[in-house]
């Protein structure tokens, strides 16, 4: 009885061969850690629905940012914890507010050695916990909203900042970031549009760890999980309006949404594994369910291969070390 001609299997006979024919890569540079920074700390702070994620103190965050420019990973997202929210997020405006100083301390600590991104959105700095501020009747209001968002780009830019995150999905939140940056003469900050992100049950375990006690839902700012057209379009509209990168967010349920992305646009793309992501991975490993590293691995690989330049993740530092070995 003769045997297939064709054997595909040929191919993956050993480990030197599979490596020779590997599509995609996973390398530290493409990979950025977000880091949780909360003002008035001494000691870090575990995130417990996070297992080996902490809020820094902002000595804590220069040890971890020093690792990230030493694993050769490619930029760290700041988040700010401040110790007091208001209606309007003022400590996201603050000079002295906790993610201007943690701005100024890392790019101190690294210099040119990773790209220093922060998070431009106020859901870490109000009492209510929307992206936004309210109208009387408790809707978030789009245009009041982007008026902060540009003083906060300055703010952040001012710190000293390589490149802003806008969050918000506010509508036209990069243009009037990229006019605000390019008045204050920031014309080389860059912007890494959170374009295209969706209202998701997956960002649990990031309320935990920015202290977050969100009033309703933000299903009236953030896009429906129905929805990948629209999802093309809002990266399209980010571009035109100045993005010099765009993301998908989340990265896993949205895997097919990030192909149509990346085929659809000329400027890099991210995604973010985001929190309850990477907690579900950690809670089935701590479990005996899964195996850890090699999942790890099989996760971050999935999402470049699905059309992300950039992974934005929790576990970069460890990825990087993973991937040295
Ligand atoms: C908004 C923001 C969120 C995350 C990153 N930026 C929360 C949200 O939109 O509800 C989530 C990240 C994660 O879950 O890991 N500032």
């Amino acid at each position: 009885m003769a045997g297939p001609t064709i054997r595909p299997r040929r191919l993956r006979t050993t480990p030197a061969l599979r490596r020779m024919v590997a599509e995609t890569s996973l390398e530290p540079r493409q990979l950025v850690l977000p880091l949780f920074v909360r003002e008035g700390l001494s000691e870090p702070v575990p995130i417990s629905s996070m297992p080996g994620v902490v809020q820094h103190s902002r000595s804590s965050l220069l040890g971890a940012v020093a690792e990230a420019a030493e694993l050769g990973l490619g930029g760290v997202m700041l988040f700010g914890v401040p110790e007091h929210k208001d209606a309007t997020g003022s400590g996201a405006l603050d000079p002295a507010g906790i993610l201007n100083l943690a701005i100024t301390d890392v790019v101190g600590e690294v210099g040119d050695a990773l790209t220093v991104m922060s998070d431009l959105c106020l859901d870490e700095f109000t009492d209510h916990g929307h992206c936004g501020v309210l109208t009387p009747d408790g809707r978030v209001d789009n245009d009041r909203t982007l008026a902060i968002y540009a003083e906060m780009a300055r703010a952040q830019a001012h710190a000293g900042v390589d490149m802003v995150g806008p969050s918000g999905m506010m509508d036209g939140q990069v243009r009037v970031i990229r006019e605000a940056l390019d008045a204050a003469e920031h014309t080389d900050v860059s912007i890494l549009a959170y374009s295209t992100k969706y209202a998701s049950a997956f960002y649990g375990p990031f309320r935990e760890a920015v202290d977050s006690s969100l009033q309703g839902d933000r299903r009236t700012y953030q896009q429906d999980g129905a929805n990948a057209r629209e999802g093309v379009r809002e990266a399209l509209l980010d571009v035109e309006e100045g993005a010099d990168m765009v993301m998908v967010k989340p990265a896993l349920a949205y895997l097919d949404v990030l192909r149509q992305v990346r085929d659809a646009v000329r400027v890099p793309v991210a995604a973010y594994n985001i929190s309850g992501e990477y907690s579900m991975v950690e809670a089935a490993a701590a479990r005996g369910w899964i195996d850890r590293e090699p999942a790890i691995l099989e996760t971050l690989t999935s999402i470049r291969r699905a059309g992300a330049d950039v992974v934005l993740t929790y576990w970069a530092a460890e990825a990087a070390r993973l991937l040295r070995r």
